[in-house]
């Protein structure tokens, strides 16, 4: 490792989303699929981090930290608990939360559809709905309306493939189907959300005298890389599997041009529907065929991802070559249940970070706190603190306490990487 100084206009932060951290709420999808047994240790995401009470020592906690940017999401089954109503009390909650960052100094990027959907919308077929686009835009217009004047950046949707692919593709998350068509579907209205809510943000708040919306869509990138570099036959896939994935979805999203299959049946114009890039970038796939795997002898963390700190660049750069606006590394970050190389994986992506001349202005770490880590509850760890569940006790971490000196000295000197940043990573054992 050497030495590294960040760029002045580098923020660095962290992340988290709704259902994961706050606890408390039994009207989403998420908690439906854990009354159904789906999650992997029998977690409830009624728990979590019950942040949605305890919030404010958790901003003190950041504060002490020197957190310079926070990405939040409001959870919209809170906001809407049935169609078409309401709860002020529950808008006003949030906006309490925005008057406090305010007051510390740290900067909201708030997030609007984070996975979870209210039971109401997900019953009536979520967004395979053609009414579903509707029904988004009309939360969306409640949230701005209520949060615009303390909020100047969004994020519309968190990672439409993820959500799209594992609910409706693989089965494996809420709604549990397993349909090319309608994977395809939820993708292409998920981009036209995407295009009218960006649309809708700027209105608004231009409306109300604001000129400096920044909206986007947290894009989850992965590198598809061929097992076989001059193997045809996984060279072949992995090209596939990045396009089906990522670049069409990105391309509807982005511009408002739906490539086949998606479909743009809200008949979007083409455009410019971002002001930033937002990338979400934890691993690297190995492929061999229409299925992802590791590569063997790689690094990998505590889930079995790939650590390929290089892979951050390579997705930023992808993305960057098409579409030039600056860039937001939107989630970063490792599940390591016993912080033992947290604060080597957070080094090198800053590294690599810093060595590119990508215009990258934002690093928002994932994530925060321990928290509900979808199908693995409570049992992935994720956080730069760390949380007892049961007693809601938390402490910094290791990586937490490195995290915290790298932002406030701004860079990791040597010094700083000897004593923090000199674990070995375990390796994939398995063969593909
Ligand atoms: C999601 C997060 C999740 C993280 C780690 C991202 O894809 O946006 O909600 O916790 O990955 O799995």
């Amino acid at each position: 490792m050497s030495e590294i100084k960040f760029k002045k206009n580098l923020l660095l932060g962290v992340a988290s989303a709704a259902t994961q951290i706050e606890g408390g709420d039994e009207n989403n999808s998420w908690f439906d699929w854990f009354l159904q047994g789906k999650i992997k240790d029998g977690s409830n995401p009624a728990r979590a981090n019950d942040h949605y009470r305890r919030w404010r020592d958790d901003f003190r906690l950041m504060r002490q930290m020197g957190i310079q940017v926070y990405r939040f999401g409001v959870e919209w089954s809170r906001i809407e608990p049935e169609n078409g109503v309401f709860d002020q009390s529950v808008l006003n909650h949030y906006r309490d939360m925005c008057l406090e960052l305010k007051k510390l100094d740290i900067k909201p990027l708030l997030t609007l559809h984070h996975f979870t959907n209210p039971l109401w919308f997900e019953k009536m077929g979520a967004f395979s709905s053609p009414d579903s686009v509707a029904i988004f835009l009309r939360f969306v217009e409640k949230v701005v309306i209520h949060l615009g004047d303390l909020v100047s950046e969004f994020i519309t949707i968190n990672e439409p493939n993820v959500y799209a692919v594992f609910g409706y593709l693989y089965g494996e998350w809420p709604p549990g189907q397993k349909s090319l068509s309608v994977t395809l579907n939820v993708m292409s209205n998920l981009a036209s959300c995407h295009i009218k809510a960006y649309r809708l943000i700027h209105e608004l708040r231009e409306k109300a005298g604001f000129a400096d919306s920044k909206v986007s869509f947290a894009h989850h990138m992965r590198v598809f890389a061929p097992a076989g570099p001059r193997n045809p036959w996984h060279r072949f896939w992995a090209r596939m599997l990045s396009l089906s994935f990522q670049d069409w979805l990105a391309k509807a999203c982005l511009t408002g041009v739906f490539p086949f299959p998606l479909r743009n049946s809200e008949k979007m114009p083409p455009g410019h529907y971002y002001d930033f890039l937002a990338i979400n970038y934890y691993t690297r796939s190995t492929v061999r065929g229409p299925s992802d795997g590791v590569r063997e002898g790689a690094p990998v963390n505590d889930l079995g991802w790939e650590i390929y700190p290089q892979g951050l660049i390579e997705c930023a750069g992808q993305l960057a070559k098409t579409y030039q606006k600056p860039i937001y590394i939107t989630e970063n970050g490792t599940c390591d249940h016993e912080d033992r190389f947290r604060s080597r994986y957070v080094s090198e992506h800053l590294q690599a970070i810093c060595q590119s001349d990508l215009p990258i202005e934002r690093y928002y770490h994932w994530c925060f706190c321990d928290n509900f880590e979808w199908l693995e509850g409570e049992s992935a760890r994720f956080g730069l603190v760390h949380i007892d569940f049961e007693t809601q006790e938390r402490s910094i971490k290791r990586s937490g306490e490195f995290y915290s000196r790298v932002i406030r000295e701004g860079g990791i000197s040597d010094e700083l990487a000897d004593a923090y940043c000199r674990q070995e990573y375990q390796q994939n054992r398995s063969q593909q």
